[in-house]
């Protein structure tokens, strides 16, 4: 048998929203010790959308340097994850296709379980580069995080979008087999078609995330997976960045190993830069990890990372990655902290207006207020079809 080509991330490229309110603005706005944010949950500042944004505009943000460089000739899939769709029944993926001109000859759909969606779909274009190499599949994930005013996860918003380039021998990360799975029937975070916002039971929801870690690393082990002193580094789903320290920290216990500061920070530390100034991006959010490690960690090459992807409900999956050599002329650390420099800092009372903003139902034409510097905008609504254009 033909031996079977390395596949992996062959390019990685994340756009965020346009405006940012710091954490500093939202504790003096409810009361909170500010160090909760910074220390407790690890949050600086949460990206917020403009009402002309959402995850389609964000995904295309984020996939347009990825067509630019590689070109649109090999990619025959997009799919796209996300938890904050703006459909019930068109793929989010066919506006972007639509923004990015690519060719009709493309499958699209779009995929939910939660924050794990992003990794399903980067497992299953693997599984679609192994059937034939010759072909890329783009895999975007994109999310809006959005909880109640008030609410205790109202600290972890967030907003971004991660565009995969998944190809034969790539240039940024080698995906390994096996994975470690586990699925369990919990409702610690969940949105009901009815609501815009989410509901969290935000403790319940940690201990969920630390249970399918411990199962689908046995799972993992129990296939044949590497050991532990094999990892570089680590890179873990983000609902708040601290989750990276607490998930290491259980891990670690669970190996029988001894937890020290020091050995934390280095396997997480620099998984955390973009998270912490992004807030919750869902989907895309273990994926900014991974672009922020790449970006700023000293040299990996050669290093494997390991992954550990969570989604409320819940689905978890472990899986390794090897830095492939030469991968630093291929990130894009200039244009990540661009994004994130770039946002506009609002007040809390534009916060609010935003937070309660949502366009009519009626089916009537609504413009949407062009605020966004970003490269694709949400036009408006009308006759209850969201319109996108070019910026
Ligand atoms: N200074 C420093 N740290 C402080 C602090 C202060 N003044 N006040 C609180 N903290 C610490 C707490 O000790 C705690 O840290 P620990 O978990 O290491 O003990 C952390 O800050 C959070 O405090 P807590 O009282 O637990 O906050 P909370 O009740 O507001 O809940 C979440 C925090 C993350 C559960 C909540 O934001 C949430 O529901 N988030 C959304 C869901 C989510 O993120 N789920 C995770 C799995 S997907």
């Amino acid at each position: 048998m033909a031996e079977r080509p390395a596949v992996g991330i062959h390019d990685l490229s994340a756009a965020t929203a346009h405006h940012v309110l710091t954490h500093e603005t939202l504790a003096a706005s409810n009361g909170a010790d500010v160090a909760k944010y910074h220390r407790g949950i690890g949050l600086r500042a949460m990206s917020v959308p403009a009402p002309d944004e959402d995850i389609v505009t964000m995904a295309a943000a984020a996939a347009a340097p990825v067509v630019a460089r590689h070109g649109t000739d090999r990619i025959r899939t997009i799919v796209f994850a996300t938890e904050s769709s703006v459909d019930q029944a068109k793929a989010a993926g066919i506006h972007v296709h639509s923004l990015l001109g690519l060719p009709s000859a493309t499958r699209v759909v779009e995929l939910k379980q939660a924050c794990y969606g992003g990794t399903a779909g980067l497992q299953f274009a693997i599984g679609l580069v192994h059937r034939d190499p010759s072909q890329q599949v783009l895999v975007i994930a994109s999310d809006v995080s959005k909880y109640a005013l008030g609410e205790p996860g109202e600290a972890t918003q967030g907003a971004a979008a991660v565009a995969m380039l998944v190809g034969a021998d790539p240039a940024l990360v080698r995906v390994e087999d096996p994975s470690g799975m586990y699925t369990a029937d919990v409702m610690d975070f969940w949105r009901p078609n009815y609501r815009t916002t989410a509901l969290v039971d935000g403790h319940e929801s940690i201990s969920a995330y630390l249970q399918a870690l411990e199962g689908s690393w046995k799972d993992y082990t129990e296939r044949g997976g590497r050991t532990l002193d094999e990892f570089g580094a680590f890179c873990y789903h983000q609902p708040f960045p601290r989750m990276a320290d607490k998930a290491h920290r259980h891990l670690l216990n669970y190996c029988g190993r001894d937890v020290d500061d020091a050995l934390v920070a280095g396997a997480v530390g620099r998984t955390t830069a973009y998270n912490a100034e992004i807030g919750n991006s869902y989907t895309a959010s273990m994926y900014l990890g991974l672009a922020a490690l790449l970006d700023t960690a000293d040299d990996l090459t050669g290093r494997t990372v390991g992954f550990l992807s969570y989604g409320s409900g819940s689905v978890a999956e472990f899986f390794a990655g090897t830095v492939v050599p030469g991968y630093r002329a291929h990130t894009r650390p200039d244009q990540h902290r661009a994004a994130i420099d770039r946002r506009q800092e609002i007040d809390y009372a534009t916060y609010r207006e935003l937070h309660e903003h949502a366009f009519p139902v009626d089916g009537g034409d609504y413009p949407a207020p062009a605020v966004t510097t970003g490269p694709y905008r949400l036009a408006g609504l009308s006759g209850h079809k969201r319109v996108y254009e070019p910026r």
